[in-house]
């Protein structure tokens, strides 16, 4: 299974803070955005991700994350020349792809919930054709809209439907087989000027393989694509880690967990920022002595990073 990252888009919803910088890099309160969708492929097990920026931006992703090897992952890059839309990620990555399947997150999404890294590898593991996650939400319109009946087939999809069918929004989270490049190659553009990532679950659901899966009220599930999402997004990271010390989407952290990286190389990185609370979070961990059972214990959460379990 492959990764991608979809960071380019013209992030117009976010001018001025956009106008020289991509909106990937902004901060999610202490934290590059970026961060929270790679945590979820991380913690997927998912180690080999393509970054997709714009031409502009992708020296600067380079300069933020490297090739990965620091936290134990393979990471190459490419631009999307023009926001041509989601699907194009796939015909950009068809090469990366190759024979593989391919999950596909979008760089503005953040999910958090007890259990998710749980879902999402299972989803992995079972996944044939294609899965999607829906997510009810107060304002569908805004979403591409999933309908389903009693037995959580998928009747419908709509993209951003003026009288939506149902409350359950399509998250920026898809499992998909590697016919989907094939698909997206066939896409025609919308009446937007975009590709539709949409069109692409419509054509599994046409062939009867598209799954969707629910994410309960337990979860958090969030994009920052606005002033208004992004601060709400800031405010729930940091509320979160302040109530319980643990951070959200720290890569190292993650990658400590997982085994990519070792005590040592985390307290060093811990140490290269020890003036500020990143930095010391880092250090703290890896000063923790805990056994093998401990870790094991502990439900490795992709955007909280670790919970214990009772
Ligand atoms: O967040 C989930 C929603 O994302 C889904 O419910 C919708 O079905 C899907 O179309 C998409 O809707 P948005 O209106 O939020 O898409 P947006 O144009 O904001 O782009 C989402 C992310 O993908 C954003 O981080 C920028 C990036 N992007 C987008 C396009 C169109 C690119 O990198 N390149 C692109 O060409």
């Amino acid at each position: 299974m492959k990764g991608i990252i979809l960071a380019g888009g013209s992030g117009s919803r976010l001018a001025p803070s956009t106008n020289s910088i991509n909106k990937h890099l902004l901060a999610v309160y202490d934290k590059p955005m970026i961060y929270y969708p790679l945590s979820v492929l991380m913690l997927a097990g998912i180690k080999e991700i393509m970054i997709i920026s714009t031409e502009s931006d992708k020296q600067r992703f380079e300069d933020l994350l490297g090739d990965g090897s620091s936290f134990g992952i393979s990471l190459t890059y490419r631009e999307q020349v023009n926001p041509n839309g989601i699907p194009e990620a796939l015909i950009i990555g068809e090469k990366f792809i190759g024979k593989d399947d391919v999950t596909l997150i979008l760089g503005d999404n953040i999910f958090y919930g007890q259990g998710f890294t749980n879902i999402l590898r299972n989803a992995i593991q079972n996944h044939n054709d294609a899965t999607i996650f829906g997510y009810r939400v107060k304002d569908p319109k805004r979403f591409g809209v999933v309908e389903f009946d009693q037995h959580q087939k998928v009747v419908s999809l709509e993209e951003k439907p003026i009288e939506p069918k149902s409350d359950f929004a399509v998250t920026g989270l898809y499992i998909y087989d590697n016919k989907s490049i094939k698909i997206a190659k066939k896409l025609n553009f919308s009446e937007r000027g975009e590709l539709e990532i949409t069109d692409v679950n419509k054509e599994y659901l046409k062939r009867d393989q598209l799954n969707v899966q629910l994410l309960g009220r337990g979860f958090a599930w969030m994009d920052a694509g606005t002033h208004e999402s992004l601060y709400e997004a800031s405010e729930f990271v940091r509320n979160i880690q302040q109530r319980q010390g643990f951070k959200l989407a720290c890569l190292e952290e993650i990658a400590f967990y997982m085994g990519y990286m070792t005590r040592e190389s985390l307290y060093e990185k811990g140490k290269s920022m020890e003036k500020n609370d990143y930095g010391q979070y880092l250090m703290e961990i890896a000063n923790r002595k805990h056994t093998q059972q401990y870790w094991d214990s502990i439900d490795r959460n992709p955007v909280l990073g670790l919970v214990e379990n009772e």
